[in-house]
């Protein structure tokens, strides 16, 4: 076996070196026949592919904890210069064990708001207060050890964020900070949800079913849960969104929970959008060794591997038809493989298509900032990985789209 080093600089950016593959179909049957319809669909090929992505890739998910309760910890009526109301809620899960454990939801509501509004909710990486230009947000995040929860970590990721152009347009926006759900290391599962189900400290062999992106995806249904409490939002339209390892865990999310309206994944790559068997940027031996906790154990199996896979990532886009998806790349974001993002989409078409709901409709990349607007949506942004007001106005434009209408 190579060493991480060995295999990130053997990493392939050059096409031709693409290897040959072929793609499973995500109607492809066990008895070799084809899913005819949406009711077959929906009635038992998705249970199975779902079952197949917790055994062969992102592990279980947990169940809702014995007990959920949501705190107001904080409410402002003139946050964002006037134009939000800021609500910080702590969301408490209680176990018959006596193990509990809380995380810490932000939330901007457009103050001028005539009743409930569709909203966006995705975790963050650095904490509640790093995503917010507002200096009095509660500091998230203390579970990471060695994240900067300083003053000077305040603001750090606010363009990344964006609320106050989201809340002009009239949408709410809640988030996250990852850690408090899982701190993100192979270290970290006794600090993680994991311990609400363990009578407290998780051990890492927990990895042998379970994944950091099942307990991140299940973080999202839990805000999504309080979103539902919530009288100033439209809880029946929410966007699930995430960049990056986080697009992975909005993806697993939006398969995961059907009651997510749109699912934007920005920049997901590897073991998100893009399609595995390309083996371009990225590839499987080296995210599992890297990240061996994001997931389960047994997808070491596909470790300079992925021609045996039976499956590859547009089965995952599938997962969420026909409800509205949004694929994002970034031109100099070639590890994450923007064509396996875009390839991705285009080969969950099929599936659409059972519900009568055109795909992408094209199998011709777009030009770079020219976003391919439908219930598969397609955006190539000029630049790098990163989720920048370019890509949120492409967003909150789909939002217009899908959230607005019944
Ligand atoms: C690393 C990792 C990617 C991941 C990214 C991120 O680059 O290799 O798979 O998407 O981190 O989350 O920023």
């Amino acid at each position: 076996m190579k060493t991480r080093e060995e295999l990130i600089s053997a990493a392939n950016y050059d096409e031709s070196r693409v290897p040959s593959y072929t793609l499973p179909s995500p109607l492809d049957k066990a008895d070799g026949s084809k899913v005819a319809n949406a009711f077959e669909w929906v009635n038992f090929q998705r249970p199975r592919i779902l079952e197949l992505y917790k055994n062969e890739l992102y592990g279980k998910l947990p169940p809702r904890p014995d007990r959920t309760s949501f705190e107001l910890l904080s409410c402002r009526e003139d946050a964002l210069g006037g134009i939000a109301v800021r609500k910080e809620y702590r969301i408490h899960f209680e176990m018959n064990n006596g193990v509990s454990h809380a995380i810490d939801m932000l939330l901007y509501i457009p103050a001028n708001a005539a009743g409930p509004v569709p909203a966006f909710l995705g975790l963050n990486f650095k904490g509640n207060h790093a995503a917010t230009p507002e200096k009095d947000v509660l500091i998230t995040g203390q579970r990471m050890p060695g994240l900067d929860i300083s003053d000077e970590s305040r603001g750090v990721q606010t363009a990344r964020w964006n609320f106050e152009e989201t809340i002009r347009r009239g949408y709410a926006s809640a988030t996250i900070c990852y850690h408090d759900i899982f701190p993100d290391g192979p270290e970290h599962w006794d600090k993680s949800i994991y311990r609400l189900f363990c009578g407290n400290a998780a051990p890492a062999s927990m990895n042998e079913s379970y994944s950091a992106i099942s307990a991140w995806a299940w973080g999202l249904s839990r805000a999504l849960d309080c979103l539902e409490t919530e009288p100033m939002v439209n809880a029946a339209k929410v966007a699930v969104h995430g960049h990056s390892r986080l697009g992975k865990s909005s993806l697993w999310a939006g398969a995961n929970d059907p009651r997510f309206r749109l699912v934007i994944s920005n920049d997901s790559g590897c073991a998100g959008a893009a399609l595995f068997k390309r083996c371009y940027g990225e590839n499987v031996a080296i995210i599992k060794s890297r990240f061996p906790h994001w997931f389960r154990d047994s997808f070491a199996k596909y470790m300079e591997n992925e021609a045996s896979m039976t499956f590859d990532q547009h089965f995952l886009i599938s997962l969420i038809a026909p409800r509205p998806v949004c694929i994002a790349s970034a031109t100099e974001d070639l590890w994450a493989d923007p064509k396996g993002e875009f390839l991705s989409g285009v080969h969950a078409a099929e599936v659409y298509r059972l519900f009568g709901v055109e795909g992408l409709g094209t199998d011709v990349m777009p030009p770079p900032d020219t976003p391919l607007t439908g219930q598969v949506s397609y955006h190539l942004r000029t630049g790098k990985h990163d989720q920048t007001p370019q890509d949120w106005a492409h967003y909150l434009d789909l939002a217009d789209t899908y959230l607005r209408t019944e």
